[in-house]
């Protein structure tokens, strides 16, 4: 048949993988990064946030982390609104990537405050034990060259004063770092609405807790809460947990919905009863404040 009639066979072969062409590489072209797709409050990077994100690429962060939340409901559950391709208008190159040996980082701005990314930057193992990321203290030590990093901005065509490029001056690696991973997907007011509802009225089961049941709670304090409020709930990047006499429903809502614009994350993921058993945790410890 067909396989008798090469120039037959050459056309049709070529017009199927043109239309395979067109359909995969052309119209997404032509559809991507129109008008339509831009974020009105999208905006390009700062002279620090982008000389953070440069050095994102130079230690190849993304080899362990990618930027993209997928509309996934798992996605979505885990690390919040999914990603538009408008707020990637300014990315270049793009850092979506593939491979999650850690996290998502696409929705990370906000989330923590500062003082939480200089310390897990310097010594992740003094957050999360049992991490695998490297420690990237030595940031600190690196000055940045201000008119490196002007030349920079102008290549990519971003704005910037002399007023920013001469901030630069006396800030170092880590600085930019932590602006640009303060900048990552908080351009879209995609946290607004999203805190975790509780449903019902709030009852403390454990009214009656033992204290022996309670010490076996503390693992849940050391690995959720100790990175911030530290070991011994005396405080660090958030504030010092002991002596203050919580309400045991105003200390639920404040663990299981967070503080969103304060840097304290919320912990509607571990569930009511993990949530339960922390507030009786927090409460005991500072009545006794001996465990
Ligand atoms: C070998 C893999 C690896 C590399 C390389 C790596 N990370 Fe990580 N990262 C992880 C893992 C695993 C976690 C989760 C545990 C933790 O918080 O340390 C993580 C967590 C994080 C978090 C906290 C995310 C969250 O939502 O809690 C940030 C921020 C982060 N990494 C930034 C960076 C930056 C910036 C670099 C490059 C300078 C980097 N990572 C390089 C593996 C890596
Ligand atoms: C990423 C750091 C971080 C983690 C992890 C964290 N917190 Fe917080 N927390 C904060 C910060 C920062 C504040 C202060 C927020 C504010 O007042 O605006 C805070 C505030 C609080 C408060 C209110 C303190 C007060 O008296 O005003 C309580 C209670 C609290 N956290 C309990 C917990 C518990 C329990 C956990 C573990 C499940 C936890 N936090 C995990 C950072 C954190």
């Amino acid at each position: 048949m067909w396989e008798k009639k090469p120039i037959l066979l050459l056309v049709l072969a070529t017009g199927a993988i043109l239309v395979g062409t067109i359909v995969t590489m052309v119209l997404p072209f032509a559809w991507v990064n129109t008008e339509a797709d831009r974020i009105e409050v999208v905006t390009p990077y700062s002279a620090l946030q982008q000389e953070g994100r440069d050095i994102y690429i130079r230690d190849g962060c993304n080899n362990c982390h990618t930027q993209t939340v997928r509309p996934l409901v798992s996605d979505v559950l885990r690390y919040g609104e999914y990603s538009k391709s408008g707020e990637f208008v300014y990315d270049r190159p793009f850092l979506w990537g593939s491979k999650r040996t850690g996290p998502d980082l696409a929705r990370l701005g906000g989330k923590y405050p500062d003082s939480w990314h200089y310390k897990h930057m310097d010594s992740p193992r003094s957050m999360v034990p049992k991490t695998n990321m490297p420690d990237y203290g030595w940031f600190s030590n690196n000055p940045l060259d201000p008119q490196m990093i002007q030349r920079k901005m102008e290549t990519l065509g971003f704005p910037f004063t002399a007023k920013e490029i001469k901030a630069l001056e006396g800030k170092n690696e880590m600085d930019a770092m932590v602006a640009y991973l303060q900048k990552l997907g908080s351009d879209i007011p995609w946290r607004e609405g999203t805190e975790a509802t509780i449903v019902g009225e709030l009852k403390n089961p454990y009214t009656d807790s033992s204290q022996a049941t309670i010490s076996a709670w503390a693992s849940l304090y050391t690995e959720n809460c100790a990175a911030c409020h530290g070991p011994q709930m005396k405080g660090e990047i958030g504030p010092e947990l002991i002596g203050e006499d919580y309400d045991a429903e105003i200390l639920f809502t404040i663990i299981y919905t967070g503080i969103a614009d304060g840097g304290m994350p919320s912990f509607s993921s571990l569930g009511m009863d993990k949530v339960w058993k922390l507030v009786n945790y927090v409460r005991n410890y500072q009545a006794d404040g001996t465990q």
